[in-house]
């Protein structure tokens, strides 16, 4: 299997799918957190790599926000087509499938892959690219900017607290005064 070329092909895949969905699960997102995960993994040598990739690019392809289907039909459609074995398929799916924020409250993911995807998605929801994304997904669902703070308390300021790996736990830790001082600044605006 050549990685780097079904690698290009997941990212072509997902642009086909999301495009530029305004809502902040775009290509874009998949690409950020596909790079999160890959700088989580480096220090996390133990982890499969392709399961990790595939899975963090094509984490989105059938969020329940944007897809009305079952059975992480878009993954496995992708996947199956690309030879990928029905093992490693289920595998890459179990990964996507601890991504979701809401879904997955409280739970930890059982594999080291699933733990590296989860983190890599989330520190996507903190810092500037969280602020950023979260109007963008409150303005797409005619959430007012009160609204929108509230998700700044439901969310993102809980995600340091509940993140798996050092790595990300490091990264975090600068997104996550960004977002308090911004929030400091906000209410003595208002
Ligand atoms: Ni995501």
């Amino acid at each position: 299997m050549n990685n780097e070329k079904l690698t290009r092909d997941a990212i072509d895949y997902v642009s086909e799918l999301l495009g530029k969905n305004s809502g902040g699960h775009d290509t874009a997102h998949s690409l950020r957190v596909y790079k999160n995960a890959l700088r989580i993994a480096e220090n996390e040598p133990a982890c499969d790599m392709t399961v990790v990739s595939l899975a963090a690019i094509l984490h989105d392809v059938d969020d329940h926000k944007i897809f009305n289907n079952e059975n992480n039909e878009n993954a496995r459609a992708f996947l199956t087509d690309k030879g990928i074995s029905a093992e490693v398929i289920d595998r890459i799916c179990n990964v996507i499938n601890s991504v979701s924020f809401s879904r997955n409250r409280g739970k930890k993911p059982v594999t080291l892959e699933g733990m590296i995807v989860q983190d890599a998605d989330r520190l996507d929801a903190l810092g500037a690219i969280g602020i950023a994304r979260t109007f963008a997904y409150g303005g797409e669902h005619g959430r007012s900017i009160d609204e929108s703070i509230q998700h700044f308390y439901d969310k993102l300021l809980v995600i340091r607290d509940e993140l798996n790996t050092d790595t990300a736990r490091d990264i975090a830790a600068k997104r996550h005064s960004f977002l308090e001082a911004y929030i400091a600044e906000l209410k003595e605006e208002i």
